[in-house]
């Protein structure tokens, strides 16, 4: 069988969409693998988000796996990862790492994570090769819409002129750099604006912005039917980011109450041990684990005090 690695097209997003959900499905044993993540999206939205950081390995003219990479500033985020399970074992997988670690280099990455499955030595070993270390779990958490009322003071991106989301950005930046130096989710912020998958909200002490979240909702989304889901959520730190960060998880449940979604969504890493421990506090449950991966093996941003959500799927 030749194979070969090429950028991802958009003409390849259908067949990529299915060996994705073939993979994930296959790997969960479901019934009818296909059917994996129901009407979710994770591979047209991340092309669209950047598509000059997707790949596939290419037989024959069609896409039997594919890679997506992601730039947040400094730091990196890899995946998802997928091949068709017809070929699996054959090194598809480690033929498609190639190119997406040569962005992480040619970015500077300075921190590189990855969602891998706990139980599998095959990941903990294909990730290794190229540098990554199984640290913490990521549990991925949801909790039912329960609260009403206005909930705290926010703004929403997508209704802001173009001169105040260029400086929201920036405002955001500087609450993420100052948890890890260069981190960035301008790229998410973008891409929930530009595709429309949700919206971030921004959260305010009286004036000044201290904390954001990128939430993603119902179908064609990373979140799905009935689902709200924070992509990735933060507080400024400080000695009062424990109090913020609960103002942060009301308003994104408020957010979803209002917009009719049933369900909230959001993960976190447990080394992020207060952030994680304010979830369970908020009633979210978790619904499956995985593991992170690092390169280089040191916490990167998954420490005690960091009040972020995220689980880089
Ligand atoms: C994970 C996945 C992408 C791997 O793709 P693949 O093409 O089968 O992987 P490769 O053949 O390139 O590499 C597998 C490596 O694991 C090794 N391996 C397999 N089983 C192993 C085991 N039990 N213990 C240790 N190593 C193992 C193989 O030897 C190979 O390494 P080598 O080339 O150095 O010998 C594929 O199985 C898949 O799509 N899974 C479902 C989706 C998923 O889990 N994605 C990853 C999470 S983002």
């Amino acid at each position: 069988m030749k194979i070969t690695i090429r950028p991802l097209l958009e003409d390849d997003l259908p067949a990529a969409d299915v060996v994705f959900r073939l993979a994930f499905g296959t790997l969960a044993g479901l019934d009818v693998p296909v059917r994996f993540g129901g009407d979710t999206d994770f591979v047209r939205t991340r092309w669209a988000a950047d598509p000059d950081a997707a790949f596939v390995a290419d037989s024959g003219g069609k896409p039997v796996g594919s890679i997506f990479a992601a730039r947040w500033g400094s730091v990196g985020v890899l995946g998802p990862l997928t091949v068709h399970p017809n070929v699996w074992d054959r090194a598809v997988g480690t033929r498609l790492l190639g190119p997406a670690m040569k962005l992480f280099d040619e970015w500077g990455s300075t921190h590189v994570g990855l969602h891998s499955v706990v139980h599998s030595a095959k990941h903990i070993a294909l990730f290794r090769k190229f540098g990554f270390w199984p640290r913490c779990l990521i549990e991925v958490m949801s909790k039912p819409v329960e609260s009403t009322g206005p909930g705290p003071k926010k703004r929403l991106f997508s209704e802001l002129s173009e001169r105040a989301k260029t400086n929201a950005i920036k405002a955001c930046r500087r609450i993420t750099g100052s948890i890890y130096e260069g981190l960035n989710l301008e790229r998410e912020i973008r891409a929930t604006d530009d595709q429309e998958l949700g919206d971030t909200a921004l959260l305010y002490d009286v004036n000044e912005l201290c904390g954001f979240a990128v939430c993603h909702w119902g179908p064609g989304t990373e979140a799905g039917s009935g689902r709200c889901y924070v992509k990735f959520g933060v507080v400024r730190k400080g000695p009062n980011a424990g109090k913020r960060f609960k103002r942060l998880l009301e308003m994104c449940e408020v957010l979803a109450g209002r917009r009719g979604f049933f369900q909230l969504v959001a993960g976190v890493h447990a080394a992020r041990t207060r952030a994680c421990r304010a979830m369970i506090e908020r009633g979210f449950h978790t619904e499956s684990v995985g593991v992170a991966m690092h390169r280089p093996h040191n916490p990167g941003y998954n420490r005690r005090d960091a009040y972020i959500i995220d689980d880089w799927r």
